[in-house]
């Protein structure tokens, strides 16, 4: 590993590994395995290395969280149904202090009312949502950027 390499922590939450199959005419039809794949690429190309989880475990994820100070630069999450309801992940990113990108395949906005609210937005460095695998794309550039400037 190149000692500027960009360490970059990617957190795929509850659902996530079903992608490619559920729902997809809200979340696309690429696998998970295929977003990584995408993301792993993007990465190598602007000299950042990937750390990919995915949990359908809230604690995981917070505990996961827990341990990215000092081993990586920027998250980008995608926390899944947890947006919508985890006090738990707001405050893990928040203590850890390593700048966090959100992102969402669909428009959280655009659906029902009980997705339209994220409480982890306001603690992440912002947010991309409703690009489908583009926004965990743009995410990672917004991670990368994030850490270069
Ligand atoms: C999601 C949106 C959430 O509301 C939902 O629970 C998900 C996926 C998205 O990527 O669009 O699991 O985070």
């Amino acid at each position: 590993m190149r000692k500027s390499e960009v360490k970059i922590l990617v957190i795929h939450g509850p659902n996530l590994q079903l992608l490619g199959t559920r729902q997809p005419g809200v979340y696309g039809k690429q696998s998970l395995a295929a977003i990584n794949r995408l993301l792993r690429q993007d990465a190598a190309r602007t000299g950042a290395r990937l750390t990919i989880v995915q949990s359908n475990h809230e604690g995981e994820i917070v505990d996961a969280i827990g341990k990215a100070k000092g081993a990586y630069q920027a998250i980008v999450i995608n926390p899944a149904a947890y947006t919508h309801t985890s006090v738990a992940i707001r405050d893990a990113i928040e203590a850890c202090g390593v700048p966090a990108i959100e992102v969402h395949l669909s428009n959280i906005y655009a659906r029902e009312k009980f997705r339209q609210t994220s409480l982890i937005a306001p603690v992440c460095h912002g947010q991309v949502s409703g690009f489908g695998v583009l926004s965990y794309r743009l995410g990672l550039q917004a991670a990368i950027h994030a850490v270069k400037t």
